[in-house]
């Protein structure tokens, strides 16, 4: 039994802090992720940096990583624009990303669903001709920030657009968290009348402390692939008040519990925790973090 990790602690996570982050910084990050095993690490966002300027300096960031090697280093392409930097700087994947609520699409990417949906299509077509793998987001899947909660069918029907259109993968966003057990559950079922599980990957922002539970109600409903963020980093700026997504070593623990293999080393995952949490001056939100800190420092 295997599920694979999506880390998107560089891109998700930092996106949303207000303190001028280094490149040095993220690359030093990504390293260390890199180094405990995590094959996918989502490496930052070719958006407007007049949007989220913590993302300007992505290409500095991939021009220090070895883009050809076993690890994959996806960014966000919002329009053909975004696209066309991710293609120069020699990206094996973007992502494109859409919402299930129409309020939050206006607001994170200025602009209606369906409009964001046929910018998307000429993306698709380019990424086909260039080889480059093309993973679908959408937003909003349980609850919107400006329109509370989210029908599922409304779900369903965005992720198998993006399905439709050549998205390897759609990963359903559960951007403010409202998600629980049994919300996450109806979403899915309408959801897996119409993409199959393994098309599917669970992003869990962890606002009230559900996302560990909305993942093992999705792991138990087939889904294997799962968005993760290093010590629980981040939010979304367009959705004020979210937290950070789900742990990755929360996440790593939750599946090593279950005898569930991750590929990844917790205790090197550590060694980016401690880092990170050092370079902005916090603590981790992350429990397993917290705890398992807590006993290396008294070793
Ligand atoms: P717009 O203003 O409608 O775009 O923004 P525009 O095409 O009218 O262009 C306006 C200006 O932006 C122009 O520059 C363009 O060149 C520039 P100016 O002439 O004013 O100097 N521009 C760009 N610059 C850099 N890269 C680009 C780009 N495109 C245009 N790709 C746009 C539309 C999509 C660009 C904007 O709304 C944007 O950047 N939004 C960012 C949204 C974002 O990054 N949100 C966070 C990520 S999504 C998320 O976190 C959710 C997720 O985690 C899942 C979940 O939790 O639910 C994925
Ligand atoms: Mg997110």
């Amino acid at each position: 039994m295997r599920v694979r990790i999506v880390e998107v602690g560089p891109r998700d996570g930092l996106q949303n802090e207000k303190q001028r982050i280094s490149t040095e910084v993220k690359i030093e990050l990504i390293r260390r992720l890199a180094a405990a095993g995590v094959d996918t690490i989502e490496a930052g966002s070719f958006v407007s940096p007049k949007w989220v300027p913590q993302m300007a300096d992505t290409n500095e960031v991939l021009a220090a990583l070895d883009l050809h090697g076993n690890i994959n280093y996806p960014v966000l392409t919002p329009n053909q624009y975004g696209f066309e930097q991710a293609l120069a700087a020699e990206v094996k994947e973007v992502a494109v990303f859409a919402a299930a609520s129409e309020s939050f699409s206006q607001k994170n990417i200025n602009c209606s669903i369906s409009e964001s949906l046929d910018r998307f299509s000429p993306i698709m077509h380019s990424a086909q001709q260039a080889g480059i793998r093309v993973r679908g987001y959408v937003s909003c899947v349980v609850g919107c920030p400006y329109e509370g909660e989210i029908a599922p069918s409304q779900v369903a029907q965005v992720a198998q657009r993006l399905l439709d259109m050549g998205c390897y993968e759609i990963s359903l966003g559960d951007t403010i968290g409202s998600g629980n057990p049994a919300n996450v559950a109806r979403m899915l079922d309408a959801v897996l009348d119409h993409v199959p599980a393994d098309k599917l990957a669970g992003h869990f922002h962890d606002t009230y402390g559900m996302a560990i539970a909305n993942i093992y109600t999705a792991y138990q409903m087939g889904v294997r692939v799962f968005d993760s963020s290093i010590a629980g980093l981040g939010g979304c700026p367009y959705a004020k008040g979210a937290s950070g997504n789900v742990a990755t070593e929360d996440v790593v623990w939750l599946f090593q519990g279950l005898g569930v293999e991750t590929g990844i080393d917790l205790t090197r995952l550590l060694d980016a925790t401690a880092f990170i949490s050092q370079a902005l001056e916090r603590a981790p939100a992350s429990k397993v973090s917290q705890a398992l800190l807590a006993k290396r420092n008294t070793q």
